[in-house]
């Protein structure tokens, strides 16, 4: 025994209590190790990959870089709680289609991020460098982005005229976070 308090949240729509969770435990660690729910990873551990990116009542959220106390009462949704929806299935078959995925350890990260630009820009989505800097948060080793990027607009129905500038994007295509 601890002596730390529980944390009640709602996780992927479930009412979850977690017993004796520390001040200092992230909302990264909550979710994978106190409640199993590994699909959001762990990448740079300071909030420059967006490998742990979850949402949190609807926004995007980097987990490694949330306490989990903050999120008492809080709705936070990672990527199985996605699993089966239009949404989920929205976006994967954009990936399948632009050959998004490689490793996949940027996906889960990249799911929510997209599900995320997607609700917000849904009606009037901006052009596409606009978008690709939109996910400058998230980095992959593999894909090089243009695929991901291309996922996005296939997602929001925006035309893909001409190739990226490399400067659209925070890292180099290929670089490492
Ligand atoms: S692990 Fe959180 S941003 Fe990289
Ligand atoms: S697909 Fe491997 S890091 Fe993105």
């Amino acid at each position: 025994m601890t002596g730390e308090p529980p944390l009640t949240l709602r996780v992927n729509g479930e009412e979850r209590t977690v017993p004796e969770v520390a001040a200092d435990t992230r909302l990264l660690d909550l979710l994978r190790w106190r409640l199993g729910l590994k699909g959001t990873k762990e990448g740079c551990r300071t909030g420059g990959c967006g490998a742990c990116t979850v949402l949190v009542n609807g926004e995007s959220v980097l987990s490694c870089l949330t306490l989990a106390r903050e999120m008492e009462r809080q709705e936070v949704t990672t990527v199985e709680g996605l699993t089966g929806t239009p949404e989920a299935e929205a976006v994967q078959q954009a990936f399948a289609e632009a050959g998004a995925v490689q490793c996949g350890y940027c996906t889960p990260g990249f799911v929510l991020a997209l599900v995320s630009l997607r609700r917000e820009h849904g009606a009037s989505p901006p052009d596409l460098p606009t978008l690709a800097n939109e996910l400058g948060g998230n980095l992959c080793r593999c894909t090089g982005y243009y695929a991901i990027v291309r996922a996005l607009a296939d997602l929001l129905g925006v035309p893909v005229t001409s190739e990226l500038p490399k400067s659209t994007f925070t890292v180099e295509p290929g670089g490492s976070p």
